[in-house]
Protein backbone atom coordinates (compact mmCIF):
# COMPACT_ATOMS: atom_id res chain seq x y z
CA UNK A 1 0.00 0.00 0.00
CA UNK A 2 1.48 3.29 -1.47
CA UNK A 3 0.15 5.89 1.14
CA UNK A 4 3.04 7.55 2.56
CA UNK A 5 2.06 10.48 4.44
CA UNK A 6 4.43 13.66 5.71
CA UNK A 7 3.81 13.54 9.24
CA UNK A 8 2.61 10.87 11.37
CA UNK A 9 0.03 11.49 14.54
CA UNK A 10 2.13 9.99 17.34
CA UNK A 11 -1.09 8.81 19.58
CA UNK A 12 -4.48 8.06 17.82
CA UNK A 13 -7.74 7.86 19.80
CA UNK A 14 -10.79 6.30 18.45
CA UNK A 15 -14.58 6.32 19.62
CA UNK A 16 -15.72 3.46 17.84
CA UNK A 17 -19.41 4.14 17.68
CA UNK A 18 -21.64 2.76 15.75
CA UNK A 19 -22.28 -0.50 15.81
CA UNK A 20 -25.64 -1.11 17.12
CA UNK A 21 -26.91 1.49 14.62
CA UNK A 22 -24.95 -0.99 11.66
CA UNK A 23 -27.13 -3.67 12.96
CA UNK A 24 -30.29 -2.70 12.99
CA UNK A 25 -30.34 -1.15 9.49
CA UNK A 26 -29.88 -5.15 8.47
CA UNK A 27 -32.13 -6.15 11.01
CA UNK A 28 -30.11 -7.86 12.94
CA UNK A 29 -29.52 -7.43 17.17
CA UNK A 30 -27.04 -4.48 18.37
CA UNK A 31 -25.07 -7.06 19.25
CA UNK A 32 -24.59 -8.53 15.62
CA UNK A 33 -22.70 -5.06 15.12
CA UNK A 34 -20.01 -5.51 18.02
CA UNK A 35 -19.37 -8.98 16.25
CA UNK A 36 -18.28 -7.30 13.17
CA UNK A 37 -16.92 -4.25 15.02
CA UNK A 38 -14.36 -6.41 16.34
CA UNK A 39 -13.17 -7.28 12.59
CA UNK A 40 -12.56 -3.77 12.33
CA UNK A 41 -10.57 -3.48 15.72
CA UNK A 42 -8.47 -5.88 14.03
CA UNK A 43 -7.72 -4.58 10.69
CA UNK A 44 -7.38 -1.17 12.16
CA UNK A 45 -4.91 -2.24 14.94
CA UNK A 46 -3.10 -3.76 11.85
CA UNK A 47 -2.51 -0.67 9.89
CA UNK A 48 -1.75 1.71 12.69
CA UNK A 49 1.25 -1.22 14.36
CA UNK A 50 2.11 -1.29 10.28
CA UNK A 51 2.26 2.81 9.71
CA UNK A 52 4.36 3.11 12.87
CA UNK A 53 1.73 5.17 15.18
CA UNK A 54 3.05 5.18 18.27
CA UNK A 55 -0.20 4.18 20.33
CA UNK A 56 -3.53 3.55 19.43
CA UNK A 57 -6.29 3.91 22.06
CA UNK A 58 -9.62 2.57 21.56
CA UNK A 59 -12.87 3.47 23.39
CA UNK A 60 -14.05 -0.45 23.69
CA UNK A 61 -16.45 0.22 26.83
CA UNK A 62 -16.80 3.24 28.37
CA UNK A 63 -17.35 3.61 32.76
CA UNK A 64 -21.49 4.50 31.15
CA UNK A 65 -21.40 1.57 29.08
CA UNK A 66 -22.43 -0.38 32.60
CA UNK A 67 -25.76 0.90 32.13
CA UNK A 68 -26.79 -0.73 29.05
CA UNK A 69 -29.23 -4.01 28.78
CA UNK A 70 -27.66 -6.66 31.21
CA UNK A 71 -27.43 -9.23 27.83
CA UNK A 72 -25.56 -6.72 25.61
CA UNK A 73 -23.16 -5.93 28.52
CA UNK A 74 -22.74 -9.86 29.15
CA UNK A 75 -22.02 -10.33 25.23
CA UNK A 76 -19.34 -7.55 24.89
CA UNK A 77 -17.54 -8.88 28.03
CA UNK A 78 -17.41 -12.42 26.38
CA UNK A 79 -16.63 -10.68 22.62
CA UNK A 80 -13.77 -9.01 24.50
CA UNK A 81 -12.15 -11.65 26.49
CA UNK A 82 -12.43 -13.49 23.15
CA UNK A 83 -10.98 -10.89 21.34
CA UNK A 84 -7.88 -10.66 23.47
CA UNK A 85 -6.87 -14.80 23.76
CA UNK A 86 -7.47 -14.77 20.10
CA UNK A 87 -5.55 -11.25 18.86
CA UNK A 88 -2.50 -11.95 21.59
CA UNK A 89 -0.54 -14.08 18.45
CA UNK A 90 -1.25 -11.21 16.21
CA UNK A 91 -0.16 -8.44 18.55
CA UNK A 92 3.16 -10.72 19.29
CA UNK A 93 3.58 -10.84 14.94
CA UNK A 94 3.82 -7.09 14.76
CA UNK A 95 5.55 -6.37 17.93
CA UNK A 96 2.54 -4.47 19.18
CA UNK A 97 2.29 -4.21 23.60
CA UNK A 98 -0.99 -4.56 24.86
CA UNK A 99 -2.62 -2.32 27.85
CA UNK A 100 -5.61 -1.67 29.09
CA UNK A 101 -6.92 1.12 31.28
CA UNK A 102 -10.02 2.43 33.18
CA UNK A 103 -11.77 1.04 36.60
CA UNK A 104 -10.34 -2.82 35.20
CA UNK A 105 -11.61 -4.07 38.52
CA UNK A 106 -14.93 -3.80 37.83
CA UNK A 107 -14.70 -6.05 34.89
CA UNK A 108 -15.54 -9.75 35.01
CA UNK A 109 -12.47 -11.61 36.88
CA UNK A 110 -12.08 -14.03 33.47
CA UNK A 111 -11.83 -10.81 31.28
CA UNK A 112 -9.16 -9.47 34.27
CA UNK A 113 -7.22 -12.57 33.91
CA UNK A 114 -7.46 -12.65 29.83
CA UNK A 115 -5.97 -8.50 29.96
CA UNK A 116 -3.47 -9.46 32.31
CA UNK A 117 -2.46 -12.66 30.49
CA UNK A 118 -2.23 -10.47 26.87
CA UNK A 119 -0.65 -7.51 29.40
CA UNK A 120 2.38 -9.80 30.51
CA UNK A 121 2.84 -11.84 27.47
CA UNK A 122 2.98 -8.48 25.35
CA UNK A 123 5.24 -6.59 27.44
CA UNK A 124 8.73 -6.80 26.23
CA UNK A 125 7.05 -5.84 22.76
CA UNK A 126 9.02 -2.54 21.39
CA UNK A 127 6.96 -1.49 18.21
CA UNK A 128 3.07 0.22 18.54
CA UNK A 129 1.16 0.50 22.20
CA UNK A 130 -2.40 -0.92 21.82
CA UNK A 131 -4.64 0.60 24.86
CA UNK A 132 -8.19 -0.51 25.15
CA UNK A 133 -10.54 1.66 27.46
CA UNK A 134 -12.38 0.19 29.29
CA UNK A 135 -15.08 0.33 32.38
CA UNK A 136 -13.10 4.14 31.33
CA UNK A 137 -14.32 7.40 32.20
CA UNK A 138 -12.28 10.47 32.06
CA UNK A 139 -13.78 12.28 34.87
CA UNK A 140 -13.26 9.16 37.00
CA UNK A 141 -9.18 9.28 35.54
CA UNK A 142 -8.88 12.50 36.47
CA UNK A 143 -10.69 12.27 40.22
CA UNK A 144 -8.46 8.83 40.53
CA UNK A 145 -5.52 11.02 39.97
CA UNK A 146 -6.65 13.75 42.12
CA UNK A 147 -7.09 10.95 45.49
CA UNK A 148 -3.27 9.36 44.22
CA UNK A 149 -2.18 13.34 44.31
CA UNK A 150 -3.71 13.91 48.04
CA UNK A 151 -2.50 10.61 49.65
CA UNK A 152 1.26 11.71 48.27
CA UNK A 153 0.76 14.50 50.04
CA UNK A 154 -1.08 12.92 53.30
CA UNK A 155 1.84 10.81 53.59
CA UNK A 156 4.72 13.99 53.08
CA UNK A 157 6.03 12.49 50.00
CA UNK A 158 5.09 15.68 47.92
CA UNK A 159 4.26 19.00 48.40
CA UNK A 160 1.00 20.91 47.48
CA UNK A 161 2.87 23.36 45.50
CA UNK A 162 4.81 20.56 43.82
CA UNK A 163 1.90 19.59 41.93
CA UNK A 164 2.33 20.58 38.44
CA UNK A 165 1.10 19.34 35.10
CA UNK A 166 4.15 16.65 34.78
CA UNK A 167 3.22 15.48 38.16
CA UNK A 168 -0.46 14.91 37.30
CA UNK A 169 0.28 13.45 34.03
CA UNK A 170 2.33 11.13 36.31
CA UNK A 171 -0.42 9.92 37.82
CA UNK A 172 -2.45 8.92 35.52
CA UNK A 173 -3.84 5.36 34.49
CA UNK A 174 -0.75 5.23 31.59
CA UNK A 175 1.74 8.06 32.74
CA UNK A 176 4.16 7.69 29.88
CA UNK A 177 0.76 7.99 27.59
CA UNK A 178 1.66 10.38 24.38
CA UNK A 179 -1.13 13.53 24.15
CA UNK A 180 -3.61 12.60 21.93
CA UNK A 181 -2.83 14.06 18.17
CA UNK A 182 -5.49 12.84 16.49
CA UNK A 183 -9.41 12.03 17.80
CA UNK A 184 -11.10 10.24 15.41
CA UNK A 185 -15.24 9.02 16.10
CA UNK A 186 -17.62 6.91 13.39
CA UNK A 187 -21.38 7.50 13.91
CA UNK A 188 -21.18 11.40 13.79
CA UNK A 189 -21.97 12.38 16.92
CA UNK A 190 -20.33 15.33 17.72
CA UNK A 191 -19.18 15.12 21.00
CA UNK A 192 -15.70 13.46 22.88
CA UNK A 193 -18.19 11.17 25.38
CA UNK A 194 -15.80 11.50 28.20
CA UNK A 195 -12.82 9.49 26.28
CA UNK A 196 -9.20 10.84 27.31
CA UNK A 197 -9.94 14.34 28.86
CA UNK A 198 -6.47 15.42 30.00
CA UNK A 199 -4.87 14.30 26.59
CA UNK A 200 -7.89 15.53 24.35
CA UNK A 201 -6.42 19.13 24.91
CA UNK A 202 -5.12 19.70 21.72
CA UNK A 203 -6.32 16.80 19.64
CA UNK A 204 -7.28 17.40 16.57
CA UNK A 205 -10.53 15.93 15.59
CA UNK A 206 -11.88 13.70 12.95
CA UNK A 207 -15.54 12.69 12.63
CA UNK A 208 -17.00 10.90 10.21
CA UNK A 209 -20.84 9.34 9.93
CA UNK A 210 -19.75 6.16 8.61
CA UNK A 211 -20.91 3.59 10.85
CA UNK A 212 -17.51 1.68 12.88
CA UNK A 213 -18.19 -1.66 11.28
CA UNK A 214 -17.68 0.42 7.84
CA UNK A 215 -14.55 1.85 8.36
CA UNK A 216 -11.63 0.55 6.75
CA UNK A 217 -7.71 1.17 6.36
CA UNK A 218 -8.59 3.87 3.51
CA UNK A 219 -10.51 5.95 6.00
CA UNK A 220 -7.73 5.35 8.30
CA UNK A 221 -5.75 7.18 5.72
CA UNK A 222 -8.08 9.82 4.93
CA UNK A 223 -8.22 11.05 8.43
CA UNK A 224 -4.23 11.17 8.69
CA UNK A 225 -3.92 13.19 5.33
CA UNK A 226 -6.66 15.57 7.18
CA UNK A 227 -4.16 15.53 9.94
CA UNK A 228 -1.23 16.78 7.67
CA UNK A 229 -3.06 19.20 6.70
CA UNK A 230 -4.29 21.36 9.51
CA UNK A 231 -2.16 24.16 11.58
CA UNK A 232 -1.61 22.83 15.11
CA UNK A 233 -0.40 26.56 17.50
CA UNK A 234 -0.91 25.48 20.24
CA UNK A 235 -2.37 28.56 21.42
CA UNK A 236 0.34 30.15 20.24
CA UNK A 237 0.02 32.32 16.72
CA UNK A 238 0.74 31.61 13.40
CA UNK A 239 4.64 31.82 12.36
CA UNK A 240 3.53 33.78 9.90
CA UNK A 241 1.80 36.71 11.82
CA UNK A 242 4.13 36.53 14.63
CA UNK A 243 6.70 38.10 12.32
CA UNK A 244 4.65 40.24 11.02
CA UNK A 245 4.15 41.74 14.26
CA UNK A 246 7.80 41.76 15.09
CA UNK A 247 8.30 43.79 12.07
CA UNK A 248 5.73 46.39 12.95
C1 LIG B 1 -20.60 1.94 20.35
O1 LIG B 1 -21.55 1.52 19.42
C2 LIG B 1 -19.68 0.88 20.62
C3 LIG B 1 -19.47 0.34 21.85
C4 LIG B 1 -20.16 0.76 23.06
C5 LIG B 1 -18.56 -0.76 22.05
C6 LIG B 1 -17.44 -0.84 21.08
C7 LIG B 1 -17.12 -2.26 20.96
C8 LIG B 1 -16.56 -2.86 19.91
C9 LIG B 1 -16.09 -2.14 18.72
C10 LIG B 1 -16.42 -4.31 19.89
C11 LIG B 1 -15.67 -4.87 21.02
C12 LIG B 1 -14.33 -4.28 21.13
C13 LIG B 1 -13.20 -4.97 21.29
C14 LIG B 1 -11.92 -4.24 21.44
C15 LIG B 1 -13.16 -6.40 21.33
P1 LIG B 1 -23.08 1.63 19.83
O2 LIG B 1 -23.52 0.33 20.34
O3 LIG B 1 -23.27 2.77 20.78
O4 LIG B 1 -23.73 1.96 18.44
P2 LIG B 1 -24.98 2.91 18.19
O5 LIG B 1 -24.52 4.31 18.49
O6 LIG B 1 -25.26 2.70 16.73
O7 LIG B 1 -26.08 2.44 19.08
Amino acid sequence: MDFLPTELPRHIGIIMDGNGRWAQLRNKPRIWGHRMGVKTVDIITSECARLGIQQLTLYAFSSENWQRPGEEVTYLMSLLRRFLLTELRKLQENNIRFNAIGKLDRLPIRVQDAIEHVRDRTSHNTGMTLCLALSYGGRLEIVDLAKALARKVIAGEIAIEDIDETLCQANLYQPDMPDLDLLIRTGGEMRISNFLLWQVSYAELWITPLLWPDFTEQYLHQAIVDFNKRERRFGKVPCQKALATTSV
